[in-house]
């Protein structure tokens, strides 16, 4: 196979041989193989000295000219190339990306209890820039590189051979597929997909909306955390569920016998919700609320209202690195509010998908829970769930983390040490 070849530099190399998959724009070389490429020319010159489209198939080499991997290239995107293999005898065809894909889907063979999972997960599975989820007969994707967008007709037929779904809808949103200069695609692909779709997860049922909804239409990558909830709160719990979306957490809460209340900014995801609790018959013990959760905080926190249970899901509070300071300032503020919150022994969970800030929680906790006065346990910390893994050497991919903390009692006088 004859495909054109992009020399990156010396630490770019390292860092595939290491299984990394990315190399940044300012890691190509020119075609003399000396000067990194100026990255704010780099779609000028790619095209015009290396005739790569975005989306070719390029073969990686190092600074001497040494295979390295075989990548799809997008020289508009800041994520220049994205390595799909790293064997010079395994070439990027339809079928390495069909092998893939039975692979994956047989890896997700064995997860029991849901007929809701995610099949194909981008990089983790190989197949970088694809997301494949099931929802019950309905199968939704999204691409999201330009590399990957050249194979969606293999894709969608080893999808049929292999599961034969009712429908094959494409989500492809703009948010993924801007930085890569692919216009968003929203398209059924295959069959029908309905609007709505009834998925069963643990015993729960939820309706998932595949064309409008947040994601694919369900947090699937949530999983662990509503496992993590069952089983754990007494009848009667008062539990607050901010950020509801389709009131997910809260539901598994009341079907606990708590009291909910879901606050959720978007009106119709709030009726999703509602719909929700009706189909699980716990509408009586859940209260929705649609505004901002952030104003909500603050006023209940004047009010002085307390929960056994305050459980935080925010949206990404920032995309990228230069959001940051805003998004701590935020996740601050929300902490504060939830410890206050929290009644005495009271639990708050928060899960994060802000993948800059992170590294960052704990100490935001600490300085939050040092406003708020108050003497904080880490009782638990979990990942995305399992048909979400992550690649050691790829951080990135590892975009989730929840955490439960307790407040320790308002009146407890602090444990001290006897031995003196
Ligand atoms: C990560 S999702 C929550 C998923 C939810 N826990 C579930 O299981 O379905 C975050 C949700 O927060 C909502 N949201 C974003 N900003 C908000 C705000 N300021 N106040 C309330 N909800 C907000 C979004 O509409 C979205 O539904």
């Amino acid at each position: 196979m004859s495909v054109p070849t992009i020399a990156v530099a010396a630490q770019a190399v390292k860092r595939i041989r290491n299984h990394d998959c990315w190399v940044f724009r300012d890691e190509l070389l020119r075609p003399d193989g000396a000067v990194p490429l100026d990255s704010a020319r780099g779609a000028a010159l790619s095209k015009v000295e290396w005739a790569v489209q975005p989306g070719d198939v390029v073969e990686v080499v190092d600074p001497r000219g040494a295979f390295v991997a075989y990548a799809f290239a997008n020289p508009v995107s800041h994520i220049a190339l994205r390595v799909v293999s790293t064997s010079r005898e395994v070439p990027v065809d339809r079928g390495l990306v069909e092998a893939r894909l039975t692979r994956a889907i047989a890896r997700r063979a064995a997860l029991a209890g849901t007929n809701a999972r995610r099949l194909v997960f981008s990089e983790a599975d190989a197949l970088p820039g694809l997301i494949v989820d099931q929802y019950a007969d309905s199968l939704v994707l999204q691409i999201r590189s330009a590399g990957m967008e050249r194979f969606r007709a293999a894709i969608v037929e080893g999808l049929q051979r292999q599961l034969a779904p009712k429908g094959i809808l494409e989500r492809s949103d703009k948010e993924f597929r801007e930085d890569e200069g692919l216009p968003p695609v929203t398209e059924v692909l295959a069959g029908e997909v309905p609007g709505r779709i009834l998925i069963e997860e643990d015993g729960l049922k939820f309706w998932v909306d595949p064309h409008r909804g947040l994601k694919t239409g369900f947090y699937l990558d949530q999983r662990t955390t509503r496992r993590r909830l069952r089983g754990v709160m007494r009848s009667g719990a008062q539990v607050l569920d901010a950020f509801s979306y389709t009131g997910s957490l809260g539901i598994v809460a009341a079907a606990q016998g708590a009291q909910v209340v879901c606050v959720e900014a978007q009106e119709p995801f709030v009726e999703l919700a509602r719909e929700n609790a009706k189909l699980n018959g716990v509408e009586r013990r859940l209260e929705f609320v649609a505004g901002d959760a952030f104003y909500w905080l603050d006023a209940k926190t004047h009010e002085a209202a307390r929960w056994d249970w305050v459980l935080l899901d925010p949206p990404a509070l920032a995309k990228a690195k230069p959001g940051i300071l805003k998004a701590r300032q935020a996740l601050h503020h929300l902490l504060v509010r939830a410890f206050a919150l929290a009644k005495d022994d009271g639990q708050v969970l928060l899960s994060l998908c802000t993948y800059h800030l992170l590294n960052l929680v704990e100490e935001i906790a600490r300085i939050a829970a040092g406003e708020e006065g108050c003497r904080v346990q880490v009782r638990d910390q979990w990942l995305q769930a399992e048909d979400h893994p992550w690649i050691l050497q790829v951080p990135p991919t590892r975009y989730l983390t929840s955490w439960l903390f307790a407040r320790d009692a308002r009146s407890a006088a602090w444990p001290t040490s006897t031995r003196r």
